[in-house]
């Protein structure tokens, strides 16, 4: 796993090479909507892209992590279905259920059955490099979204434009983010970690507790602001010195959201003295996310060496799938 994640550089340029040599057949037909179908770690890139392009995105963007797809997708719904693995059946069910509603369908993928209906069907793909751990290539996962959207004319070059430079950056931030990951997993040791964000951010606050799920092995939440402001904060009223509390800061929140931060945490501090920020770097958006996957991925690793926990195992994830097969 440590490989994977030090090589990021080089999956982003990979990335981009398998993004920018597909060649998509593109209909005629307006999209009217998008939505990404898939599950944990080729699941998260979804949410990750639907904040990142809301600004600029003309048409809602759905996600959908289950078995079903909402009534609105339709033959004007461009539905992306993604799975590393290509089996993952509560993809397999909403992409045949998009399939039957005409939706336009995109995939991405390693291999297995989704690239079998792909090819069959004759659907735009891009397929991954196969024989990893998803959630170690999500950054496969984010960047064909952006090709897809923008072959599908639905965001500009924009992201496309800042990503090229992410792999260079991020050489010039490791020796910051090593430390800074180290320090950040020592504070979340022999804690229960709470993580909270700005809602722009909350797809990486989700893949930051999905991190610490898989690679660390822990319990842990995040929530975001404003919302948390409107009801989790009154559950730290009677404080507890059983969690590690993470602020994830970036330069996007909107202006009062930060009058926000700085009463929450005023609050929280009397509560609790476990508590600590992560600011992100970079001077985009784009930047920022890949910023702090990076670093979050590298404390879910430290994190998972100080509890001398394998980092790669999901025994228990491979465990359900195989009991869910003999289930028909
Ligand atoms: O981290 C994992 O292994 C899981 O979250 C998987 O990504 C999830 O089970 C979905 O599988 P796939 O990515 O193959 O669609």
């Amino acid at each position: 796993m440590r490989e994977l994640i030090k090589g990021i550089g080089n999956q982003i340029q990979e990335a981009i090479k398998i993004g920018s040599s597909a060649r998509f057949s593109i209909p005629e037909k307006e999209i009217r909507a998008v939505i990404v179908c898939g599950l944990g770690g080729s699941g998260i890139g979804g949410r990750i892209i639907s904040l990142l392009v809301n600004e600029e995105l003309k048409v809602p963007f759905i996600l959908s992590n289950d078995y079903s797809i909402p009534a609105c997708v339709d033959e004007h719904t461009l539905l992306i279905a993604s799975s590393y693995s290509g089996n993952t059946e509560e993809t397999l069910y909403a992409v045949k259920e998009g399939k039957k509603r005409g939706a336009e369908i995109v995939v991405i993928t390693s291999g297995g059955e989704l690239l079998e209906m792909a090819q069959q069907y004759g659907w735009n793909h891009l397929v991954v490099p196969k024989g990893q751990q998803p959630r170690a290539m999500l950054v496969y996962s984010i960047v064909q979204q952006i090709y897809i959207l923008n072959a599908y004319r639905l965001i500009s070059s924009k992201e496309m434009d800042c990503l090229a430079n992410v792999p260079d950056f991020l050489v010039r931030q490791r020796d910051m983010i090593h430390a800074e990951a180290l320090r950040i997993a020592k504070f979340l040791h022999q804690k229960t970690p709470v993580i909270y964000s700005g809602s722009f951010f909350e797809g990486i606050a989700i893949r930051f507790r999905q991190q610490l799920n898989e690679n660390a092995k822990v319990l842990c939440w995040n929530h975001v602001l404003p919302e948390m402001t409107h009801n989790e904060l009154v559950g730290w009223a009677g404080g507890s010195d059983a969690f590690a509390v993470v602020y994830v800061k970036t330069d996007f929140d909107h202006p009062r959201t930060n009058y926000r931060w700085d009463i929450v945490k005023e609050i929280i501090s009397k509560k609790t003295a476990y508590v600590t920020e992560i600011r992100a770097k970079g001077t985009d958006r784009l930047t920022q996310n890949f910023y702090l996957i990076h670093l979050t991925d590298w404390i879910s690793i430290y994190l998972s060496e100080l509890k001398q926990v394998d980092a790669i195992e999901v025994n228990i994830i491979g465990h359900l799938k195989t009991e869910m097969g003999k289930r028909k």
